[in-house]
């Protein structure tokens, strides 16, 4: 799935080293299926060179406003009027000081001075720098001005310091790009979600786990985050990445058994919406073993399992409604193997939840395609095979509508 396609985007490369990672940001750009036209400063170009990124973009690079090839000499009109956005990515220190006071004494500068589209910027300088109360005024006033700041980021920089002002890898800009361009659907709302499988331990080696690998409740995270809502994540053990972690939309909580996944998320329920995702072990065991438990010739041990409690049906309990509407809004999944729908239906009623999302198709577990089938009181609704965060988006679009 190509998540920019259609969307162009003029590339503003300002003087800083981090314009080393511009080419390819600028190819991953390309590969979600934008069209990428790369405007440099003259202290880029000290950088990285031009015909890097002619060659990368197949576009002609833009360098100055005095450029005579161009035939109406209008190139910083032009460019902005065509773009969805513009993406400056380093943006220097002094490239954000000239564009906060609304100087253009060059061509990128006078792009965004003359743009009609949104401006975004990475900004990208030593930690010194970042730091400056002149810098900080430059960044708040950008804000102010509705320019949107993607980073900087914590950590090591070229200079040899760590610290506050290093640039986004490319993929993480590629994906806030990305969430620019949704529709903030859930904008100023909570979203809770519980995500992954839980552990049970037997003993300190051994325990009894599922196959969820987390996908979807992860892509139903980031879809949440791009329409604008604050995510708290309760993750049983999985490997995956949180999602848009810069941005700093979500907060993830890691649990490893079904208790701890439910002392989390009821500690957590001062929520818009829940999202039940994570599959969790309908059974612990009742005293796991403090010490590996050792062979017994061909005996084998007798575990003695306890139900764990039903963390879904526990919030729906304690919603509350607010303006006629229940508050959080629970949403819960289903994989079953047989009469997927009816099952998935007596599910939500016996849970008491507004919806249930079933799962179709045998292949869900750790694939990145799903199929889903959207059960709630006024009847249901099959959203196409699909990757799980185009899925996760579609859903969300269905639950915005709701609340
Ligand atoms: N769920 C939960 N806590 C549990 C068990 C399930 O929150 N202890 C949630 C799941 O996250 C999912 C929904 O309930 O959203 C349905 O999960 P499922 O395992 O299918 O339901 P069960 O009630 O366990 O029913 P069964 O296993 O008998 O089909």
């Amino acid at each position: 799935m190509q998540s920019l396609l259609n969307k162009k985007i003029v590339l503003g490369i300002s003087g800083g080293i981090a314009a080393y990672k511009a080419p390819e940001l600028a190819r991953q750009l390309m590969q979600e299926g934008a069209s990428v036209q790369v405007v440099m400063t003259e202290a880029a170009q000290q950088f990285v060179t031009p015909v890097t990124l002619q060659a990368l973009t197949g576009n002609p690079v833009y360098l100055s406003q005095w450029d005579s090839t161009i035939p109406n000499n209008m190139a910083h009109i032009e460019l902005s009027r065509s773009a969805d956005a513009i993406l400056i990515a380093p943006a220097s220190a002094d490239l954000m000081a000239k564009l906060s006071l609304g100087l253009a004494d060059d061509l990128l500068t006078t792009l965004c001075l003359a743009r009609d589209c949104p401006l975004l910027l990475t900004p990208a300088m030593n930690k010194q720098m970042w730091e400056h109360p002149a810098t900080q005024r430059s960044a708040q006033r950008l804000i102010d001005d509705g320019v949107a700041l993607l980073g900087p980021a914590s950590g090591f920089q070229a200079c040899g310091e760590i610290g506050m002002g290093r640039m986004l890898e490319p993929a993480e800009i590629t994906e806030q790009v990305i969430s620019f361009f949704q529709k903030k659907s859930l904008a100023g709302k909570k979203v809770l979600i519980t995500a992954g499988p839980t552990f049970e331990a037997i003993d300190p080696v051994r325990g009894i786990t599922n196959h969820s690998s987390g996908k979807m409740g992860f892509a139903i995270a980031r879809a949440a985050v791009e329409a604008g809502a604050q995510v708290y994540l309760i993750a049983g053990p999985c490997d995956l990445p949180t999602p848009l972690d810069a941005t700093g939309q979500i907060v993830r909580t890691n649990v490893v058994s079904a208790k701890e996944m439910h002392a989390a998320t009821l500690g957590a329920t001062d929520c818009d919406i829940f999202f039940a995702v994570a599959a969790v072990a309908d059974w612990g065991i009742a005293k796991p073993a403090k010490e590996k438990i050792k062979r017994q010739g061909n005996q084998a041990p007798n575990l003695e399992f306890v139900a764990n409690p039903d963390i879904l049906l526990d919030i729906a309990k304690a919603a509350k409604t607010k303006a006629g509407k229940p508050h959080p809004y629970c949403v819960g999944f289903a994989a079953e193997s047989t009469d997927l729908e009816k099952h998935a239906d007596e599910k939500r009623k016996r849970k008491g939840i507004p919806m249930i999302v079933g799962n179709i198709g045998p292949d869900t577990f750790g694939s990145d395609l799903n199929q889903l089938i959207v059960i709630d009181s006024a009847g249901s609704k099959k959203i196409a095979k699909a990757e799980k965060l185009q899925l996760a988006r579609q859903l969300i679009a269905l639950v915005a509508k709701k609340i």
